[in-house]
C-alpha cells in the first residue's frame, strides 16, 4: 500500500496511474476506521481499479475545539486495517498540505441544503467539509468517491457541491452501516462512556418505532411520538426531524414528497450522535 504524505507527491503518483488507464476509486475519511470506512472500501474496490483512502482531520470542519483535540486518531490501527482489506493507496496530508495559506473555509452556497438540520446545530460546519473534499478531489481526481448515508445531510451537500462546482466525479452512497445491536457505526461511539454505549443504540430503535408509527399518523405526530420516546431515555436529543430526502426541507412543508427521511441528532454523555432511516 503505497503511502502519501504531500499534496504534490499524491497528485502526481495518482495521475501516473490514472494514465495508465486505471479507474480511481476514492473514500474521504477522518481516520478512527471502522467497518462502516471499510464498507465504502469495499463498495470502492467493486467498481474501480485503485483505491485510495484519505486521512485528515479537518479543522474548518469543527466547530468546537474541544471536540476537534478529542477527535480519535489511530493512524497506526488505521494503516494495518487498509492494508488488510487491500487498499492500493493512503493519502494522509499535515494541516499545512491542505490549507498552505492557513486554515479557512471557502464560503459555499448549497442550495439551501446547508441551512436545514445540522446547520442550524453547526454555523460553519458545511463550508468547512465543502472546502477540504474540494480540495481532495483537485489533488486525487477520482472518477468515484465513497460517502456514507450516516452523515445523509453531507452527502447531499458533497452531491450538491460536485453540481455547482461542477466537478468531475461521481458520488456514491453507501448504506449506514451499525453494530449488532443496532448502533450506527462512528468514530464518536469510541468515546461513549459504558454507560452511553448501552443506551445510545436506543437512537436506532426510536427511529424503527417512528416508522412504524408514521404509516398511520401525520409527519406532525410522528416527530412527537418520537420527541416522547426520548424524553425517557438518557440521551439529549437535539433534533428529530422527518425531512424530504431531496432537499432536506421539513416534510410538514412537503407533503408530497416521493421520499422521506427521519433524522436525529443526540447527545449521548457528551458525545454528539446522528443517525436517520429512510421512512417513505
Ligand atoms: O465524513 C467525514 O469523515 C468527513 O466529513 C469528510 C467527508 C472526510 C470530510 O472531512
Amino acid at each position: 500500500m503505497i503511502v502519501f504524505r504531500k499534496s504534490e507527491e499524491a497528485e502526481k503518483g495518482i495521475s501516473a496511474i490514472r494514465k495508465s488507464g486505471k479507474k480511481i476509486g476514492f473514500v474521504p475519511t477522518m481516520g478512527a476506521l471502522h467497518q462502516g470506512h471499510l464498507s465504502l472500501v469495499e463498495h470502492s474496490k467493486k467498481e474501480n481499479d485503485f483505491n485510495i483512502v484519505s486521512i485528515f482531520v479537518n479543522p474548518t470542519q469543527f466547530n468546537n475545539s474541544t471536540d476537534l483535540e478529542k477527535y480519535p486518531r489511530t493512524e497506526e490501527a488505521d494503516l494495518k486495517l487498509l492494508e488488510e482489506i487491500g487498499c492500493d493507496a493512503v493519502f494522509i496530508p499535515t494541516v499545512d498540505e491542505i490549507y498552505p495559506n492557513g486554515s479557512h473555509s471557502e464560503k459555499f452556497d448549497f442550495n439551501g441544503l446547508e441551512l436545514q438540520m445540522e446547520g442550524k446545530f453547526r454555523p460553519g460546519h458545511f463550508d468547512g467539509v465543502g472546502t477540504v473534499v474540494k480540495r481532495l478531489f483537485e489533488i486525487v481526481k477520482p472518477d468515484n468517491a465513497y460517502f456514507g448515508e450516516k452523515d445523509f445531510q453531507q452527502l447531499r451537500i458533497i452531491q450538491q457541491l460536485v453540481k455547482s462546482e461542477k466537478l468531475n466525479v461521481r458520488i456514491v452512497p453507501v448504506p449506514i452501516k451499525r453494530e449488532k445491536d443496532g448502533l450506527a457505526m462512528s468514530s464518536r461511539n469510541l468515546r461513549l462512556t459504558e454507560e452511553m454505549r448501552d443506551e445510545a443504540p436506543v437512537i436506532y430503535k426510536i427511529l424503527k418505532e417512528s416508522k412504524d408509527y408514521f404509516k398511520n399518523h401525520s409527519v406532525k405526530e410522528t416527530e412527537k411520538f418520537a420527541k416522547k420516546l426520548f424524553d425517557k431515555t438518557a440521551l439529549k436529543l437535539e433534533y428529530f426531524e422527518i425531512a424530504d430526502e431531496e432537499t432536506l426541507e421539513s416534510a410538514q412543508e412537503k407533503p408530497d414528497s416521493k421520499h422521506l427521511r427521519a433524522f436525529v441528532a443526540a447527545f449521548a454523555g457528551d458525545i454528539r450522535l446522528i443517525d436517520n432511516l429512510r421512512i417513505k
